[in-house]
């Protein structure tokens, strides 16, 4: 077994999506007070570290990832002193602080891109974003034809202060998200200041996001990206996604972190395909961790499984990185509903009250424990979602009046967006809001059925999926398994997946049909296995020795 003392390379890492975690104030929109006060629910689930998505100043149009201010704290979510507040409980718990940096674009609030605005043309202001003239004989056209991530045009013409059609901005996502020209010196010195701030209030790292988006190619060329792409993952010939630029921004980052010691950590948010490619973001002078959404995307089966984890191992060890693990996060459809969705939707693209077939909440529960068995015996370090482990499915019934995600507003109700995996989370089974928030007000709508997975209604009671998910984390930690060797085992069954780490073998079966159990004490079980056998859809960890 390989000896680790970097945290980062086994740690599981929850992910808090602020407005929806706990709300202490009752205006509907989880804060950091809130968060303090659940914190040792999240330290007896087990977890390590916990990531904040971004709770800074902000006009909330992409749900805190348009930031207005990146070194203060919107009054929703508090302030500074009740960030403070979170950190020393965390660190008194001994749970590490990630937080969420968005520095590909800010927000059109932001007063760099006001000043920008007002500066105008040719000015020094303007040149910390990227503005270009239209096309067209009066500049009436966008500069080149790229899209929004979010749909529509990624560029929206100005008005000059004295009325005229000025340029056009870009970005690559709402229109109140311009992106940042980081050819522009200005701009690194910025974030270089925004780091050395949450590093010096003692934050242990930064969850980058669209981390692979920063840098564009001289003179934006056209690009039509093929139908189906991701958050630019397999568009890796885009002029705007993964170019090699971004990582001397890294390396530079890397400086500054290792000035506040060896343990804080950059992870990145990077859609990028194949995985040989993405590892460059984590090499041993860049970040120390990358999300691997190629893991998240890959379906509950034995084959494609078993490749995606060797090619992670392999790929990602070439650097000396751990590999990540993840299923769910605030972007894609939860893997509880996900998984029962053959073939599942398009990144992002989310469902709602018309998305047929359904996915059908047993199966898909069932699915997600199992894959989750499957990926916390996983050597490195694993991502949870906040929720999953409680079982939470997608909430698909949300009236498109509550719909909050710009990309159902620019594909004109089209794709149905993000929120289903963002409603707030349920604590207490017989209090407001499902113990929310203190009024029962909530940001977006709570499924009828959200009482059944309260923290209070599975807490203790044996086969709930908060106590398999304690159970696993604890046995996790308990044989090492993030930093354990895997032995893969061979099976008739083609359905069938398994390992050896160390002394526990994992076997899970991604079929239909019932598979022998080899002998052992069956120390984690995602469903029921009985007689020795092990049914469709379930994972089972057994302890074979010592
Ligand atoms: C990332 C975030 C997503 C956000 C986008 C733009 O992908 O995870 O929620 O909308 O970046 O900042």
């Amino acid at each position: 077994m390989t000896q680790t003392t970097d945290w980062w390379r086994t740690a599981v890492i929850y992910q808090v999506y602020p407005r929806s975690f706990a709300d202490s104030n009752g205006d509907g929109i989880g804060d950091l007070p809130g968060i303090t006060a659940r914190l040792p629910h999240l330290k007896d689930l087990g977890v390590d570290a916990i990531w904040l998505s971004p709770f800074m100043t902000s006009p909330q149009h992409d749900a805190g990832y348009d930031v207005a201010d990146y070194c203060d704290v919107d009054p929703l979510f508090g302030t500074l002193a009740d960030f403070d507040a979170m950190r020393d409980a965390a660190h008194g718990l001994g749970l590490k602080v990630i937080i969420d940096l968005v520095p590909n674009h800010s927000s059109s609030d932001h007063h760099w891109f006001q000043e920008a605005l007002t500066a105008g043309p040719g000015s020094e202001e303007r040149a910390r974003y990227i503005f270009r003239e239209g096309k067209g004989e009066l500049g009436e056209l966008p500069p080149n034809n790229w899209d929004s991530v979010f749909g529509g045009p990624a560029w929206t013409r100005i008005t000059e202060q004295d009325g005229t059609p000025g340029p056009w901005y870009l970005h690559l996502f709402d229109t109140s998200q311009p992106d940042f020209d980081w050819t522009n010196e200005w701009v690194h010195e910025q974030f270089r200041g925004i780091l050395r701030f949450w590093l010096e209030r003692g934050v242990d790292g930064f969850r980058v996001d669209v981390a692979h988006g920063l840098v564009k190619v001289d003179g934006l060329p056209d690009y039509t990206p093929a139908p189906g792409g991701s958050m630019g993952g397999d568009t890796s010939d885009a002029p705007y996604w993964a170019q090699p630029g971004v990582h001397e921004i890294y390396r530079d980052w890397h400086k500054v972190l290792a000035e506040f010691g060896p343990d804080r950590i950059l992870t990145a948010e990077a859609w990028v395909n194949p995985l040989s490619k993405l590892t460059d973001w984590v090499r041993p002078d860049e970040m120390q961790q990358a999300f691997n959404f190629g893991y998240l995307e890959t379906p509950w089966a034995a084959a494609p499984l078993r490749k995606v984890v060797d090619a992670s191992i392999t790929e990602f060890s070439k650097v000396g990185a751990p590999s990540t693990w993840v299923l769910s996060n605030h972007d894609v459809i939860r893997h509880t509903s996900r998984l029962a969705l053959v073939p599942p939707p398009l990144q992002g693209s989310g469902i709602g009250p018309d998305t047929e077939p359904k996915p059908d909440d047993a199966v898909g529960l069932r699915r997600a424990r199992a894959a989750t068995a499957f990926m916390l015996a996983l050597p490195g370090s694993a991502y949870i979602y906040q929720g999953e482990e409680l079982g939470l499915p997608e909430a698909i019934d949300l009236p498109d009046s509550a719909r909050q995600d710009p990309t159902f507003f620019r594909t004109g109700g089209e794709l149905y967006g993000r929120d289903g995996c963002r409603v707030p989370i349920p604590w207490e089974a017989d209090s407001p809001a499902s113990g929310f928030s203190p009024t029962g007000s909530s940001w977006l709508p709570q499924p009828k059925s959200w009482p059944l997975y309260a923290r209070d209604a599975q807490v203790g009671v044996p086969g709930s999926t908060l106590e398999f998910y304690r159970d696993a984390l604890a046995l996790r930690h308990e044989h090492d398994l993030g930093a354990g060797d895997i032995d893969w085992l061979t099976f008739d069954d083609p359905d069938v997946i398994g390992f050896t780490s160390g002394a526990v073998t994992v076997i899970a079966n991604t079929g239909a049909g019932t598979v022998e159990l080899p002998a052992g004490r069956i120390a984690l079980c995602s469903g029921e296995a009985g007689d020795g056998k092990l049914p469709g859809d379930t994972t089972v960890w057994i302890l074979t020795a010592g």
